[in-house]
């Protein structure tokens, strides 16, 4: 949920009643898109812009007016210290800008500006403001959580007055080149550049500056107040050749914004040298491959925007904000990854542009060049750059940084039912029931807005809920778990403890004024809650106590929306920028990442909820930011019923992954709108296969519970939720990697074969961790085939026939995709671990035994994993899991082996209940798909050794006939799972 234009019709009339505000009466159709700025209406987007479109008009004739001071340069200990000097006023004047480079250990730099005037307060702020007088500089804080250590190695190869070059890295095969004035910075790797700073004059950092009043106004505005020039006004008559009209309040919907520091953005060019591709900077509703900014055909004309906002029913393919920011850039070419990390909170733009480098005819591989250029709109100018080269080590190097996927609860992988509303308790009981009776899995059902009394956070509506402690303990008999609803605005009304708390210990945001904020949103009146202080974390976690919180168990979990935040009547559906937070940061500087914070309150919340219980936590939330992977999952928000949203969810989804928020999903079904069944149908195939799968639905849509299809429909989503459950200890392998280090959940082409070039574009099938399993769903009506991109040159096989596939490297395969299946191949060369036996929930088969798929590849051998632990708890980090590495290998007349991923002792452990338990779990059955007739033909039966022990297991054989590959199954295998053991043919 939601959305302001989502409000039934008949709590919107009561809510303008009370509000008068145009916005509300929007029809539900679409967004509006003239709600949201475009980057001509944001002052500092159009300066940069202009700046920019000034520089490149003038080619070589432009000179950036940044220089380093060569004095001032010093290096120690792997960093670089210097004072850049930016000239003003026709030379006349000078700002002085203190840089930092910093060389990682992980091979990564970091190149800090700061504003020396700032840094020391010395300015002064406009309307008397009570904001801090620094640049932002705490989102490292927020964001960073390792990875800083200085890399002692790095050093200085060659100063003098024009550059200074440090080359660091690993075995030293980084070079950083930093060149004086003007100043820029060339990142190569084996001495090839691949990644420019400033080499486009774009870099601005807008300094500070005192409004200077005109003399006597040429009309004095009627209310006296002379500061409120409209950005069509006439400029004042001062004595400068910049255009200011942007640089003071401005005014965008009916809403000013007094922006009491003036202009003061930073802004940087970033080439990436012959680089065609760039991905990331989620969220937007656009391809995973990034599009060109700046106009041309199919081009956007818009820079990429970055600003957190509730954008319900976005439309498609466009560089429009959405719910969330991740600064995080990669750019990839044949057998190369590099990558960028823009470490800023406040409101932010991206322009790309290609440029075709054909003056180079030696240039290897792909010659055009992706030019990007940044603008914040305040804050630091801080960015870390990766040199890669492979997209594995840009996304480890970026982890080690913002942290890694959290583990999740074991449940949250599994299949989530919700909607706006599940109205009461009964309501709850009774689609548990039917899922029962339809045998349809699930494990989690989910409490929108409405549960609450009068949309009071923490209580329930009593007339509907009359016991939810039933409700729980009757789901917590199929171990299914509850979710419910905890957004950060807090309803303003005496006698509501939260808001008297909230308001009796300061915890609230405040206004420019300096008072508690009071906006718009579903209560009507509410308050914030400013996650940014460290004493509204630790108020917010007491709220979930179980006896703070009643009716809720140790089944309950939560869902943060609405926190970018939503707030019906601010500027762009938002909080006004100059609100301020803790520590007298103003809204603008920390923005996009409000989100997170809000997140993290409620993750560590619920870490808390009760001494000696340390359970993982689950927390669902709609805006993000780097970082955001630490504390739960995403939803791509509010989207809609209709086949563009469907197929929307792929592209964007692989880009969470490449941004390191892998744990993603878009609301199956779509949320606004009644989508027909064969596109209901669709989505859940696809949805079995989004890290996050979850059926939500607006409160005006239809009933749309998968019992409630007809047939054939039923049968087949019923088919696809239970892929789903087969597949979860695959599925769980990959948030373990995840969680390892940063590796997407589902990867794109790129990512896994990175040197396959026809594939750096493909964002309409995805891999499985690494499984091997090659998932294209069909988001087409009337469609009963896919064209599924091959990327190498292994056997792919399909998952469901276990046909032999015709395919090539770089070339395309056509699946048969009738309405009960999707595209599904198994690559050669790996093994799947599945639990074939279908439960009502994840936590009913915990301790069921395993089946091994083994997709035999040219070689005649298989590799595979699996991951698995409690689920749960955090015992895992004591050695509490089974982490199995299996192999099908050829010699001595074949054999399958297991054991320790990690090389442990694992007799050593000294193992827990979970682990002891698991001591009963055994693989059933293997199924060794593409078996060469010579090993297994004749086999009756194979030995399995484990330890001391041997024995037999039946073997059937069936040979390849009309297309479909031989495959074997072996019977009743029986070796404990966490166990070495050995299955021979010979
Ligand atoms: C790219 O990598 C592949 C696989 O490692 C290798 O075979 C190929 O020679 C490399 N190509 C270039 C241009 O470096
Ligand atoms: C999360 O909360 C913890 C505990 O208060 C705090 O130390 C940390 O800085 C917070 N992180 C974010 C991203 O808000």
């Amino acid at each position: 949920m939601a959305s302001r234009s989502g409000q039934p019709s008949w709590k919107r009339t009561a809510l303008l009643g009370l509000v008068s505000l145009g916005c509300l009466l929007q029809p539900a159709a679409a967004v509006k898109e003239s709600d949201f700025k475009k980057c001509d209406h944001s002052g500092f987007c159009n300066r940069n812009r202009k700046y920019a479109d000034n520089a490149i008009s003038q080619g070589s004739s432009f000179i950036s007016p940044y220089e380093i001071i060569p004095e001032s340069a010093s290096f120690r200990d792997g960093q670089l210290e210097a004072v850049i000097l930016k000239t003003i006023n026709d030379q006349e004047e000078t700002v002085r800008l203190p840089i930092t480079v910093s060389f990682l250990e992980s091979g990564t730099a970091r190149v800090t500006v700061d504003e020396e005037r700032r840094q020391k307060k010395d300015i002064e702020l406009r309307h008397n403001s009570r904001a801090r007088k620094e640049r932002y500089n705490e989102v490292e804080k927020l964001a960073i959580v390792g990875g800083l250590t200085l890399d002692s190695n790095a050093r200085l190869a060659h100063q003098d007055k024009s550059h200074i070059t440090v080359k660091y890295g690993p075995s030293s095969s980084f070079e950083a080149v930093i060149k004086l004035s003007p100043f820029g910075i060339e990142f190569k790797r084996d001495g090839a550049t691949h990644v420019k700073l400033n080499d486009r004059g774009l870099l601005n950092v807008e300094h500070w500056r005192p409004k200077v009043e005109p003399a006597a106004p040429v009309h004095p505005p009627p209310d006296g107040d002379d500061q409120q020039q409209p950005l069509d006004a006439e400029p004042p008559p001062v004595e400068t050749r910049e255009d200011e009209t942007s640089w003071w309040d401005e005014f965008f919907g009916g809403n000013t914004d007094t922006k009491p520091r003036g202009p003061e953005s930073v802004a940087l060019d970033i080439s990436f040298v012959g680089y065609e591709h760039v991905y990331g900077i989620p969220e937007h509703a656009s391809s995973l491959s990034l599009k060109e900014t700046r106009g041309g055909e199919g081009q956007y004309t818009d820079p990429y925007r970055l600003y957190n906002a509730d954008v319900f029913e976005y439309v498609l393919d466009s560089p429009m904000t959405l719910y969330g920011s991740i600064p995080f850039m990669q750019a990839h070419k044949k057998n190369s990854s590099v990558g960028v990390f823009w470490l800023n909170a406040a409101e932010t733009w991206v322009d790309i542009t290609k440029a075709k480098a054909s003056s180079n005819p030696l240039a290897i591989g792909s010659k055009t060049t992706t030019n990007t250029h940044w603008m914040s709109e305040s804050g630091l100018l801080d960015v870390f750059v990766f040199l890669g080269p492979t997209p594995h080590e840009i996304t480890k190097d970026y982890s080690q940084l913002t942290g890694t996927t959290t583990m999740p609860q074991e449940f949250a992988i599994g299949y989530h039912q919700c909607r706006w509303n599940y109205i009461s308790d009964d309501d709850v009981k009774d689609v548990d029931r039917r899922m029962d009776r339809y045998q349809i899995p699930y494990d989690v059902i989910w409490l929108d807005l409405e549960y609450t009394d009068d949309r009071k956070f923490f209580t329930w509506d009593a007339h509907m809920f009359k016991d939810p402690i039933a409700m729980g303990e009757k789901l917590q008999e199929s171990k299914r778990q509850l979710v419910v609803l905890i957004d950060p605005h807090i309803k303003n009304k005496e006698g509501y403890s939260v808001f008297t708390e909230l308001k009796a210990n300061e915890l609230a945001v405040r206004n420019k004024d300096d008072n508690m904020y009071d906006g718009w949103c579903w209560p009507g009146s509410s308050h914030w809650v400013d996650c940014f202080n460290p004493k509204a974390i630790e108020w917010w976690a007491t709220l979930f106590k179980y006896d703070k919180f009643q009716g809720t168990l140790e089944n309950t979990f939560i869902w943060n929306d609405m926190n970018e935040p939503s707030v019906f009547n601010g500027p762009e559906v938002t909080m006004p920028k100059d609100n301020l937070h803790f520590g007298g940061w103003e809204h603008r500087d920390v923005h996009n990442v409000n989100g997170m914070t809000f997140h993290n309150a409620t993750f560590q919340a619920l870490l808390s909820r009760k001494a000696n219980e340390l359970r993982r936590p689950f927390v669902l939330t709609r805006s993000f930011y780097a970082g955001s992977q630490r504390f739960g999952a995403m939803w791509t928000g509010d989207n809609q019923a209709d086949w563009g949203h469907l197929a929307a969810s792929l592209p964007m989804i692989l880009n969470q992954g490449i941004a390191g928020f892998p744990f993603g999903g878009s609301d199956v079904g779509g949320f606004f709108g009644n989508p027909e069944a064969e596109l209901l149908t669709r989505w859940y195939q696809a949805g079995a296969f989004f890290p996050f799968f979850r059926a939500h639905a607006h409160i005006d849509a239809r009933r749309r519970e998968p019992y409630l299809l007809s047939e054939p429909y039923r049968g087949i989503v019923t088919a696809a939720v239970r892929l789903r459950y087969s597949l979860l200890p695959a599925w769980y392998t990959a948030f373990f990697h995840a969680h390892r280090d940063g590796s997407p959940i589902v990867r794109p082409m790129f990512w896994t074969h990175p040197s396959e070039e026809a594939g750096f574009a493909v964002d309409d099938q995805l891999f499985l961790g690494s499984t091997g399993l090659l998932h294209k769903p069909v988001v087409e009506k009337d469609t009963e085939s896919v064209d599924m991109f091959i990327p190498d040159d292994e056997v792919y096989y399909d998952y469901f026939t276990y046909r032999l596939l015709p395919t090539a490297k770089g070339k395309r395969v056509t699946v048969a995709a009738p309405l009960d299946r999707t595209g599904l191949l198994m690559r050669g060369g790996h093994i799947v671990p599945r639990r074939d036996t279908p439960r009502r929930s994840a936590q009913l088969m915990r301790f069921d035994d395993y089946t091994l798929v083994v997709a035999v590849n040219k070689a005649g051998t298989a590799e595979g994993e699996l991951y698995v632990d409690d689920g749960d708890s955090y015992d895992y980090e004591g050695g509490q899991f089974i982490h199995r590495a299996f192999r099908l290998d050829t010699a001595n007349g074949g054999s399958i082996t297991s054991v320790d991923a990690q090389g442990r002792d694992t007799k050593a452990i000294q193992p827990g209940a979970w682990l002891k338990a698991m001591d009963a779990v055994h693989v059933d059955k293997v199924i060794v798909v593409g078996a060469p007739a010579a090993a297994w033909k004749n086999k009756a039966e194979v030995t399995v050794q484990s330890g001391a022990e041997t024995w037999t297991a039946p073997v059937k054989y069936y040979a390849a006939e009309q297309g479909r590959a031989a495959f074997a199954v072996i019977g009743r295998v029986g070796a404990r799972i966490g166990e070495d053991w050995t299955v021979k043919l010979a």
